[in-house]
């Protein structure tokens, strides 16, 4: 087994692994996975990658489930790191590239966290799950779980995009929509997961999404023969992507695979829910909840996250920082990325282009750094955002 332990992120506490856990039952703080690193590298080597399948499970030995027919596939992961010439030429930086997330199944990088969920679930005995969702995470969960025969009860927003919406149902999950914020949706889930028999899988309320969500990190520096870049900008709701590559880089560092520099993390939200950039400025450990949140890229309209602590963590230790930018400046970049490179993104990696163009502004990231700019979904799920 590559699983040792699971630890509190908070606490430190010590949880047994192969049992099914929500948050640490000492001080209810998320908990991280922690693995055997000196064994896997006996057989995941920098080489051994070169033969193995081009979807996340290639990092199996750093993957938490033990038995490989427990995996659940539909060929998540390894999406393209492309080179952003025209886009970079616009902004003034030529080494820019966008780490592409809307080629996953469900089209978006939420398919990563939800494989590795569903796996363990599975693994782990849990056959009925539930989450709170802003829509692409439930869109991923009523996949995974159709694939695996298990049960999904998925809370979102009334207000979520209908694609999300639309795809839960054909693929057979049950779908609840609230009035509220995911927020309200999490409490239902609590309030009532007991009495019907659900595993909770909210991000980060359960340890194996960020797993699947960390390959995001071995990915990107693979694809960068084994370097990382300067700068790493990513839309944050609740923070689990920025947390999973932070894991993977000290992950690797211990495997012998990259030296102790590190990317500078920035964290990008939406003017009208901007807890972590809040919290960032005014130099708290702990966000407060962001009142009457309100923006059209759904998943970035995360009032209120678990790993608050983790995100801004990573931030300082990495010298990044946290961005806002408007619903305006992020709709306008959808168009201006889709014309220079071709891709439609999500509003909520659209974002990430105005938090470039400030951080150039302030001086903070320079001509000659190597930036990556995470598209974390695909803009064809959100027609309601844009004009016809
Ligand atoms: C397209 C997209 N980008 C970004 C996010 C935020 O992700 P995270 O919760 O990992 O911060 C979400 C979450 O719903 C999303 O759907
Ligand atoms: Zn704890």
């Amino acid at each position: 087994m590559n699983v040792t332990h699971l630890e509190c992120a908070a606490c430190g506490l010590r949880h047994e692994a192969q049992l099914l856990h929500n948050l640490c039952a000492q001080c209810g703080k998320p908990l991280l996975v922690r693995y055997d690193l000196p064994r896997a590298t006996r057989t995941l080597t920098k080489e051994s990658l070169r033969t193995r399948p081009a979807d996340l499970w290639r990092y199996r030995e750093v993957l938490p489930v033990e038995h490989d027919e427990n995996i659940v596939s539909l060929g998540e992961g390894w999406t393209p790191l492309l080179h952003a010439p025209r886009l970079g030429e616009r902004v003034g930086i030529s080494e820019l590239y966008i780490k592409d997330e809307s080629l996953n199944p469900t089209q978006s990088f939420k398919a990563r966290g939800m494989s590795a969920a569903v796996s363990m679930a599975k693994e782990l005995g849990a056959r009925r799950l539930a989450v709170p969702s802003a829509g692409n995470a439930a869109g991923a969960l009523a996949a995974y779980a159709a694939r695996a025969g298990l049960d999904a009860f998925i809370f979102m927003p009334r207000d979520t995009p209908r694609a999300n919406i639309i795809e839960c149902r054909e693929t057979g999950a049950h779908v609840t929509l609230i009035d509220g914020l995911i927020t309200d949706c999490g409490a239902e889930v609590a309030r009532r997961k007991e009495a019907e028999g659900w595993f909770d899988v909210s991000t980060l309320k359960e340890p194996y999404r960020v797993e699947g969500k960390k390959t995001l990190g071995y990915e990107l520096a693979e694809q960068l023969g084994w370097t990382l870049p300067d700068w790493i900008i990513y839309p944050t709701g609740g923070g689990t992507g920025l947390i999973g590559m932070w894991k993977a880089f000290d992950e690797m560092e211990q495997l012998g695979w990259i030296d102790g520099k590190r990317p500078r993390m920035v964290s990008v939200q939406a003017a009208g829910c901007a807890p972590i950039v809040r919290a960032f400025a005014e130099g708290k450990r702990f966000a407060d909840e962001f009142p009457n949140a309100a923006t059209t890229a759904s998943g970035l309209r995360v009032p209120r996250a678990i790993g608050d602590f983790l995100i801004l963590d990573a931030i300082r230790a990495s010298k990044g920082t946290a961005v806002a930018v408007t619903d305006k400046e992020l709709i306008a970049a959808t168009r201006e990325i889709g014309a220079a490179e071709g891709l439609f993104v999500a509003p909520e990696g659209a974002a990430c282009l105005p938090a470039l163009r400030k951080l150039l502004i302030e001086g903070a990231v320079k001509a000659n750094e190597r930036v990556v700019l995470f598209n974390t979904g695909a803009g064809v799920k959100y027609l309601e955002s844009y004009a016809e």
